[in-house]
């Protein structure tokens, strides 16, 4: 099993440094090597994917990745930006389909600023479609308008579409996974408004018969950012487009009290698949030694389970974070009056330790 580890930049280093750690204790047999990427990469390099991290990507059975970005790059060609790292590896690697579950610890209800009780147990999988949509559609740029209010003006302009197949595979995936949990996919649109959206809504539709077992309802976009924050426990799975996908995704994950909890997984269809926090590289807290390891090290319990075919040793790790939490070990991020402040390093040994 070969994994390839990019930390990134940021934040990046100190978190995958404790999922390193925790994944070395576990006796199995893994070749890890590490790469550049991101800002980190365009110091060393001149690029943030440098071919040979994208080679050992490629090559990988699974990429444990930190996280990418700072402001000081914010100047440069979108090209050489940061962000182009991770936009790369998903589509050299067709990495389509992104799980992002949101998880309430019972531990850390209060940690939400939602109420507890419309928190409590809350369990759902955001799944996003990852290669496609507003984010990779062509043409994009900037020209002179021809039409609209403003004729003649400056006018930039990207391009929202998605294939037949894109959807199809997508909608598998959500309700494949949603056989294994609650049986219900709520597909997320804009079909009231934009073609795109409404070819996605028919599509999920056709591929919603052939699972008779799984519930499928359909929700507007903006309509679904205001019921997770309503009722947020009458999702189970929500599928949805690249972009929506983006922003629902970081409003679910701060009902859980935390975005420093929440692991991902983005696959292709061979299983193959890239894991990293659904958190970013918080350069703000960079170097301190504050962050928190936990979303890095769940999501390697994630790779183990999606693409080592390592269940067992997925559960010890979810396992340990949960005693962790229940020992009342909290980084900054999650931490509440009575419970005990800890650093990024401390965290991880604490989960070095439950391992058992
Ligand atoms: C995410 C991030 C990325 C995205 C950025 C860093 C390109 O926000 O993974 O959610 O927009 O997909
Ligand atoms: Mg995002």
């Amino acid at each position: 099993m070969n994994i390839a580890v990019l930390p990134g930049d940021g934040i990046g280093p100190e978190i995958t440094a404790e999922a390193v750690k925790v994944l070395k204790a576990l006796d199995l047999k893994f070749e890890l090597e590490e790469a550049p990427v991101g800002g980190a990469a365009y110091e060393a390099s001149g690029h943030p994917l440098p071919e040979t991290t994208l080679r050992l990507a490629q090559s990988a059975d699974a990429i444990l990745f930190g996280a990418v970005g700072d402001w000081k790059y914010d100047k440069l060609d979108r090209p050489l930006r940061p962000e182009q790292a991770i936009l790369g590896l998903r589509k050299h690697l067709g990495l389509f389909a992104n799980f992002r579950p949101a998880i309430c610890y019972e531990q850390l209800t209060h940690a939400s600023s939602l109420k507890p009780e419309l928190v409590a147990g809350l369990d759902i999988l955001i799944i996003r479609e990852l290669t496609g949509d507003i984010y990779f559609g062509q043409p994009r740029g900037r020209r002179t308008a021809v039409d609209g209010h403003f004729p003649g003006a400056e006018e930039a302009f990207d391009t929202m579409r998605y294939t037949r197949p894109e959807i199809e595979r997508i909608a598998h995936v959500a309700f494949q996974a949603a056989q294994k949990r609650g049986k219900k996919v709520t597909s997320v649109d804009k079909a009231n408004v934009l073609e795109t959206f409404q070819f996605w809504k028919d599509v999920v539709t056709e591929v919603g018969q052939q699972y008779p077992d799984v519930a499928l309802d359909h929700m507007y976009v903006d309509n679904a950012a205001m019921q997770l924050v309503k009722a947020p426990k009458r999702f189970d799975v929500v599928v949805t487009g690249n972009m929506f996908g983006d922003i629902l995704s970081d409003e679910a994950s701060m009902l859980t009290g935390s975005i420093g909890m929440l692991p991902s997984a983005s696959l292709n269809d061979k299983k193959q698949g890239l894991y990293e926090p659904s958190h970013g590289s918080a350069p703000d807290i960079a170097g301190q030694g504050v962050a928190n390891p936990l979303a890095t090290i769940l999501s390697a319990a994630m790779m183990l389970r999606f693409s080592l075919n390592q269940p067992e040793a997925a559960d010890r790790i979810e396992a340990a974070v949960k005693a962790v939490l229940a020992q009342g070990l909290r980084t900054p991020d999650i931490h509440s009056p009575g419970t005990t402040r800890v650093g990024t390093r401390e965290m991880g040994e604490a989960v070095l330790k439950a391992l058992g």
